[in-house]
């Protein structure tokens, strides 16, 4: 078992670390956490994490831990066999450094790098290996949490161009109200949803629910009362020819499916996209009632709303019992309410 350092990245860090856990639980990985700070988890796990990581949208990285202590410490111990590999094969290496927490290390930051980043550096220059900071073998973490480092192989990070180039103003077809690609993508991991599955968005706007579960190998059902919003997904998938998917036009509250393993979505708010008359909460009820049926018992929904609507209160009644409550804050006016249900 090894020892692994998960990096949550941005300013949602609860969503952060709820979004790895479904992750690791839909990849089912075994694993046990041993420690959490403020923006990471070391944890150790059955097998290698990397399925499981590389779906989140807002980790930062994944780091095979090395070693950490207090960074006034005189001796540092590095695993060995990073080292010797290293330096038997003369692989190139660079160093990453970065403060963590709210209470940021006290020291100024040349001296940190003086006491920690130089003292990484010259361990491995002494060990005659070339620094390149362009394209390295091996990329280093630091991690500086107070006075406390951890150091660490980075094993992958995280490709947010991947995620740029999806975003609602870089699609084919725009609609207001569009979620950005790392929260959709979020939301999708936090249904658990898994390769092969049949994953349901039944408020699909513009498709960015669908088209993020597509690329997690689902087979993608969207569905919109509104006729625009269905000729939008089906231009937005369509760009990127990713996966099986299908989408229809109907209202959530009737609309009748076969079985679904995971269902995400992100009803509307009655502020940028419309609820046809209805009041967020009674659209929203009824929308859950309806595909208590269609999703297989034990599997998961996931859902966001404004948190001024109390959605804890719609969901009784439904027949779902509410997993887990993440806020989000937006903006001044409006915290997302992101509510997990089995
Ligand atoms: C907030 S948007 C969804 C945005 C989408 N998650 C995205 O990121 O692109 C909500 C969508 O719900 C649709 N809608 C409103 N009432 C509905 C209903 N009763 N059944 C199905 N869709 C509905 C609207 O047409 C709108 O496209």
């Amino acid at each position: 078992m090894s020892l692994y350092l998960a990096y949550i990245r941005g300013k949602f860090l609860p969503l952060g670390f709820e979004e790895l856990y479904a992750c690791l639980e839909a990849e089912n990985i075994n694993y046990e956490i041993k420690k959490k700070g403020t923006q990471f988890i070391i944890f150790e796990a059955d097998i290698l994490p990397i399925k499981a990581v590389q779906r989140c949208a807002f980790l930062h990285s994944l780091v095979d831990l090395l070693a950490e202590g207090e960074i006034e410490e005189e001796s540092i111990k590095i695993k060995k066999e990073y080292i010797m590999e290293s330096v038997l094969e003369k692989k190139s290496f660079c160093v990453r450094l970065s403060k963590i927490g709210e209470k940021k290390v006290k020291l100024a930051t040349p001296e940190i790098e003086k006491q920690l980043g130089s003292f990484v550096y010259s361990k491995f220059k002494d060990l005659d290996l070339p620094v390149n900071l362009k394209n390295p073998e091996y990329r280093f973490q630091v991690l500086l949490q107070e006075n406390h480092f951890f150091l660490g192989l980075i094993l992958w990070s995280v490709d947010r161009e991947e995620y740029n180039e999806r975003e609602p103003s870089k699609r084919p077809s725009f609609r207001p109200g569009s979620m950005k690609t790392d929260f959709a993508r979020a939301l999708v991991n936090l249904s658990r949803v898994k390769k092969g599955d049949n994953f349901l968005d039944p408020f699909c706007g513009g498709g960015g629910f669908i088209l993020e579960a597509a690329f997690l190998g689902a087979f993608s059902i969207g569905s919109d009362i509104d006729h625009e919003a269905v000729l939008s997904a089906e231009k937005n998938l369509r760009k990127y020819k990713q996966g099986f998917y299908s989408i229809v036009k109907g209202d959530s509250r009737s609309i009748t499916f076969r079985k679904v393993q995971a269902i995400a979505t992100d009803p509307p708010y009655a502020i940028q996209s419309s609820t046809k008359g209805l009041k967020v909460a009674d659209l929203i009820h009824d929308f859950l009632r309806n595909v208590r049926q269609i999703l297989n018992p034990g599997r998961y929904l996931v859902f966001s709303c404004p948190s001024k609507q109390n959605p804890e209160e719609i969901v009784l009644n439904t027949g779902f019992t509410v997993e887990t409550v993440i806020d989000a804050r937006i903006h001044k006016s409006l915290t997302r309410r992101i509510l997990v249900l089995k």
